[in-house]
């Protein structure tokens, strides 16, 4: 089931069918993960750089938890031009979603967000409330949010895990209340893609008043499957994701930005969609992100990672030399990086070498020359875990000096 054609909507006003909106949440889930808390000066960094990377929509944190929250979602509304600011409640407290209106107050554009789970194990155990009152509190919330503002979203926590009539009721509450985004998050990381597929185009299917709003999906990666999880939602239908730089976010993190962009721009014959995202400040924003939090992103990881657009073995090297197509399924200068890498070891060939030799000022050496430094090289590629430009510089000056 295709989305409808073109959808209005208070912060965006007419939005294609096939446009995805950003709805960037390193700033609020991401920094709830472990060690990653960053200061007010950090996060106003931070939400000016998502801004310049073409985010719609980005969450800035959750006014009631925490003074500190309080201003830095203030500060965000009152500096960061060019996004929707966002700013979490839950709906069953009037004090959470009076906060987020007065911590948003500045922004050009702002949106409250407010959830309540949703599932029978969340309902029982951490609401300690029966399905009735969950569903007055989405009406209440809803309502309260917008009397705040035009923009409302409201998720369904726990939602992947929720009995489906139920969520259509919930659904349906929240629509009738006036939020315009409806957010189904994997909160655990325990769906699959067909699950989320299947849930988006079963709300799609049967709620009344679906097609007035815009279905967000919000995966988790517990399973590592929060961008596979993402990208299905959107063939349900979903035309908001919700991610974080660098795939951080509680426990295994959530669907990273990066990887959902690259994956819609780089497979669009498949996922023919569009995004606002400016994809050569990738690297940019994923690397100020590790800046600020002292985490390193690993070196295999998606796009961002050191070893990304990294070419070590002799075959991979050479077919890169001739044409970066052969092992490259996107530039690397289409995500910020400068040019591939040939990392020089002990798997490298000649002919990535001899480039290397060339790019380091030597020019063509002949035959022998450039032989007999391959060898020399590979001996110490041998021994030696990486080798690094100067050690070829002092191989090859030996090699000039020696003949
Ligand atoms: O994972 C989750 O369910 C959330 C909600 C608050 C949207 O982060
Ligand atoms: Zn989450």
């Amino acid at each position: 089931m295709s989305a409808s054609p073109t959808i209005t909507h208070p912060s965006f006003g007419t939005i294609d069918a096939n446009r995805v909106i950003i709805f960037d949440t390193t700033l609020r889930d991401g920094e709830q993960s472990p060690g990653f808390s960053m200061n007010l000066a950090e996060k106003l960094r931070m939400a000016e750089a998502l801004a310049a990377l073409g985010v719609d929509v980005i969450e800035a944190g959750f006014p009631v938890a925490s003074k500190g929250d309080f201003e830095s979602v203030n500060q965000i509304a009152r500096n960061t031009k060019g996004a929707v600011i966002c700013a979490l409640a839950r709906t069953g407290g009037p004090k959470d979603i009076i906060a987020a209106g007065e911590a948003l107050a500045p922004a050009e554009r702002k949106r409250i967000h407010n959830f309540i789970s949703t599932s029978p194990l969340h309902m029982k155990y951490k609401l300690r409330m029966e399905p009735e009152t969950v569903l007055e509190l989405i009406t209440t919330g809803n309502t309260a949010a917008r009397n705040l503002t035009d923009d409302v979203e409201w998720s369904a926590e726990d939602g992947s895990r929720t009995e489906p009539d139920f969520l259509c009721r919930c659904v349906e509450a929240a629509i009738k209340a006036g939020a315009n985004t409806i957010n189904i998050p994997d909160t655990v990381g325990y769906a699959t893609p067909e699950d989320m597929e299947r849930i988006f185009t079963m709300l799609r299917e049967r709620v009344p008043g679906a097609d007035r709003v815009i279905f967000s999906a919000h995966n988790h990666n517990d399973l590592g499957l929060g961008v596979a999880n993402t990208l299905a939602s959107v063939r349900g239908g979903a035309r908001q994701i919700e991610c974080t730089i660098n795939g951080i976010g509680e426990r295994a993190g959530n669907a990273a930005l990066e990887e959902i962009v690259m994956a819609i721009r780089t497979r669009n014959d498949q996922y023919p969609y569009t995004t606002g995202i400016h994809t050569q400040s990738l690297l940019k924003v994923s690397r100020m992100l590790a800046t600020i939090t002292s985490f390193d992103v690993q070196p295999n990881k998606a796009i961002v990672g050191r070893n990304a657009f990294a070419h070590e073995s002799g075959i991979h090297q050479d077919g890169v030399l001739k044409n970066a197509a052969t092992y490259e399924i996107m530039t690397p200068e289409s995500v910020g990086w400068s040019r591939s890498s040939l990392v020089m070891g002990k798997h490298s060939g000649r002919a990535a070498f001899r480039d290397k030799i060339k790019a380091l000022g030597y020019g063509e050496l002949e035959d022998a020359k450039l032989n007999d430094a391959f060898s020399r090289f590979k001996d110490l590629a041998d021994r030696k875990k990486v080798v690094y430009d100067e050690d070829i510089v002092a191989l090859v000056d030996d090699e000039v000096r020696d003949h």
